[in-house]
């Protein structure tokens, strides 16, 4: 596992290359993206690049993480709408090409068609990942097994909690979600994981520990061969000393 303590903006410049790099080199590039307040700086970087004719989407195909049960995707707190508005609305990306679970419907049904989905394109070649303050990867909550592969799952009331900033009242957070699992995460091919702010600090302390529990899903990471975790200097300076 690498790990690089960068001030913010550098973590979304560098992560973009990590993106852009893929992007350029590989004839059609296959990636896994996440919603969130993490990951919409890089999304960012990626549009600009793209404004400055630096960089195309037409031959990438996307999976994203999860989504919220009961929302289809006009809701303006669906997933697929969060991706819509912070990123392929943006950018030349071919949004048949784009794929976000579906959270209305049969959810075991489409949650098993949606692991298939990513291996007949042939499996995720760059995961970008956030962490929650339980140490959640996508909606995959303590106690998850480390083989679930995608799956309807309950969210803790810590990640309801932590989720309700994006919505008018805690009563309107959906308590349950469909999720790429933990097996789904682990077969990308490389992951990068952004940590920013005060309330990741524990769950990324136990990781850099080396811990590898159930009780943090993050902690599978651990055990694969490819991963790179962005800290943020002003909350994770005191690591470098
Ligand atoms: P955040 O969420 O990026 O909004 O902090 C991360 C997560 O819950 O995975």
């Amino acid at each position: 596992m690498k790990i690089k303590i960068l001030p913010t903006d550098q973590i979304y410049k560098e992560v973009a290359d990590v993106f852009s790099n893929l992007i350029t080199s590989k004839e059609y590039p296959i990636l896994g993206l996440a919603t969130g307040s993490t990951p919409v700086g890089v999304y960012n970087e990626l549009i600009k690049r793209y404004q400055e004719g630096k960089l195309s989407f037409k031959n990438v195909t996307s999976f994203n993480l999860d989504e919220y049960v009961g929302l289809d995707g006009n809701h303006d707190q669906s997933y697929r709408y969060f991706m819509n508005h912070h990123l392929f609305n943006h950018v030349d990306i071919d949004k048949n090409k784009t794929f976000v679970p579906l959270g209305i419907g049969d959810i075991k049904d489409n949650a098993k068609k949606y692991d298939l989905m990513i291996d007949a394109a042939g499996g995720i070649d760059l995961q970008i990942l956030g962490i929650g303050s339980d140490g959640h990867i996508a909606f995959n909550e303590p106690g998850t097994p480390f083989d679930a592969l995608t799956h309807e799952a309950e969210l803790t009331e810590m990640t309801i909690k932590d989720n309700a900033r994006f919505f008018e009242s805690i009563g309107d957070v959906p308590t349950r979600a469909i999720t790429m699992g933990l097996a789904s995460i682990m077969k990308a091919r490389k992951i990068v994981l952004i940590a920013l702010g005060k309330n990741k600090v524990d769950a990324i302390t136990r990781l850099l520990n080396g811990e590898v529990s159930l009780d943090l899903p993050v902690s599978v990471l651990n055990t694969h061969q490819d991963v790179t975790i962005y800290l943020d200097k002003e909350t994770f300076g005191y690591l470098e000393k």
